[in-house]
């Protein structure tokens, strides 16, 4: 059974201090203006007519709206208009759909305790190790952690072969577009492909919104774009973005598909930035800065709808993409151990209850993602992590990783008040991640 929680989740603002990263963006994004589509709510019960706005559409003489950055600001702020995105599914029927192609779900078993053939790699053997995710470098003494094997109940997963994957990945470019969490993943999957590259036909570039580490011998990339809200918004510089007022361009993806556009292997994730309150909409129509403001899960969708748009017309023959759902905290231990006033703070051992399913994996957020992809199943497959990584209370840093600001004698008294519940330590969970992408390469 899945326990649900109803409890409104609260990310600190510190948390979304913690983000690393340290260079300017310099994204230049290509202005967009909108046409506004009339049409009517096909459910019978709603007779008001609500508007569908196209994304991304926009004509080169038309210089539109300014690029939002961390100084961008509402004029004043009025209610939720209604207004949605427009999109639709294009797809021709293909023959196949891809993520069915799978008779077994891999993403259903159980962690089995493995220190023969896991860590995958070692922490101090990767030279672009983060020191949020290194664990053990910053004190951690369990390692238990980088012990355990994703087991599917019905078969197994593909072997990890770093030679292989990069056989894959030869002539291509393989970019992970989203928040800290995907940038966790992007940095596991370069630790975990660049042992067998000599040290001298390697490269990465400097931090930026658009980092890119590079194998020469086979002319392949693995890069990380920052885009926390998928959407243009105020937060897309990746060290200095804004914590409070949070503003989007509903309609807008197109500053960060720039980007992506010319990748050929794709993975997208977002939902811990939507879970901080309300979401201010500035529509790319919008000339006076009027903003309106939503709740966070109405905003995700909005910016979802966009970004499906983009993907709707993606050939899938020709570019592969992936959604990654959304990746667990652990910050309540009372909702694995009733009573206790922890949180993932000193746990060494995975969560053994199937099903377990905690408060920070927001269910509605879940089914909206669900019923988005849905509609891209012959475009888009789905990683969907959460169920497994659940049970990972044991895999986060806790107070075992960089911290960016001096901590105060109060909080080094009480640990679990400072602990990191939400990132990955490597070698770790994310390394599983990486497993799946692989197996359905
Ligand atoms: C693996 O774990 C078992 C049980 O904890 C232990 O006896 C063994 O020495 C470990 N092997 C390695 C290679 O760490
Ligand atoms: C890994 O893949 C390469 C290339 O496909 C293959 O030659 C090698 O035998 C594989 N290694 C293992 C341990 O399976
Ligand atoms: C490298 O890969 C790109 C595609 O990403 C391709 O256009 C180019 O021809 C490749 N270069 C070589 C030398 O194979
Ligand atoms: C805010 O309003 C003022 C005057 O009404 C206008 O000049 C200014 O351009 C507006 N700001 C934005 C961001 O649209
Ligand atoms: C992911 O799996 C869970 C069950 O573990 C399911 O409830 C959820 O709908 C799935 N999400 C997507 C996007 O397929």
């Amino acid at each position: 059974m899945q326990r649900w929680n109803r409890k409104k989740t609260q990310f600190p603002v510190l948390v979304f201090l913690l983000f690393l990263f340290i260079v300017f963006s310099n994204l230049h994004s290509e202005n967009s203006i909108l046409q506004i589509q009339d049409g009517h709510d096909r459910s019978p019960r709603h007779q008001d007519s609500i508007t569908y706005v196209k994304p991304n559409l926009f004509s080169r003489q038309n210089h539109g709206p300014e690029v939002l950055d961390r100084f961008s600001t509402c004029n004043s702020t009025k209610e939720y208009s209604g207004r949605k995105i427009a999109w639709t599914d294009r797809t021709p029927r293909y023959g196949h759909r891809r993520d069915t192609l799978e008779s077994c779900d891999v993403f259903s078993g159980k962690w089995v305790f493995d220190n023969s053939s896991y860590p995958l790699y070692k922490e101090s053997d990767c030279p672009y190790m983060s020191d949020q995710l290194a664990c053990h470098k910053h004190g951690r003494s369990d390692l238990g952690y980088q012990y355990w094997r994703w087991q599917p109940h019905n078969c197994n997963l593909k072997r990890w072969n770093a030679t292989e994957m990069w056989e894959k990945l030869r002539d291509k470019r393989l970019m992970f577009v989203g928040d800290s969490l995907n940038r966790g993943q992007w940095i596991s999957m370069v630790c975990l492909l660049q042992s067998v590259i000599p040290a001298d036909k390697r490269s990465m570039s400097p931090n930026a919104a658009l980092t890119i580490f590079e194998a020469e011998e086979y002319n392949a990339t693995v890069e990380f774009l920052w885009a926390p809200l998928l959407v243009e918004s105020n937060s897309d510089d990746p060290v200095n973005h804004r914590l409070d007022d949070r503003i989007i361009r509903p309609d807008s993806v197109l500053k960060h598909a720039s980007e992506w556009e010319n990748a050929d292997i794709l993975i997208f994730n977002s939902y811990l930035w939507w879970r901080q309150g309300p979401v201010k909409l500035l529509w790319s129509a919008e000339a006076n800065g009027v903003c309106e403001e939503l709740d966070s899960l109405g905003a995700m969708e909005l910016a979802m709808g966009a970004w499906a748009d983009w993907a709707s017309k993606v050939n899938p023959l020709k570019k592969r993409v992936f959604f990654v759902t959304m990746s667990p905290t652990h910050l309540w231990s009372r909702e694995w151990k009733p009573e206790n006033e922890g949180n993932c703070y000193s746990e060494t051992s995975p969560i053994d209850l199937e099903g377990y399913w905690g408060s920070g994996s927001d269910l509605p957020t879940m089914h909206m993602v669900e019923k988005v992809l849905s509609k891209l199943s012959s475009k888009v497959s789905v990683l969907n992590i959460t169920q497994l990584s659940e049970y990972r209370k044991d895999g986060h840093p806790s107070i075992y990783r960089k911290f960016w600001e001096a901590l105060k004698p109060e909080q080094l008294s009480n640990p679990a008040s400072y602990s990191d519940c939400i990132h990955w330590c490597l070698p770790g969970v994310p390394d599983v991640w990486n497993e799946f992408l692989f197996h359905f390469l």
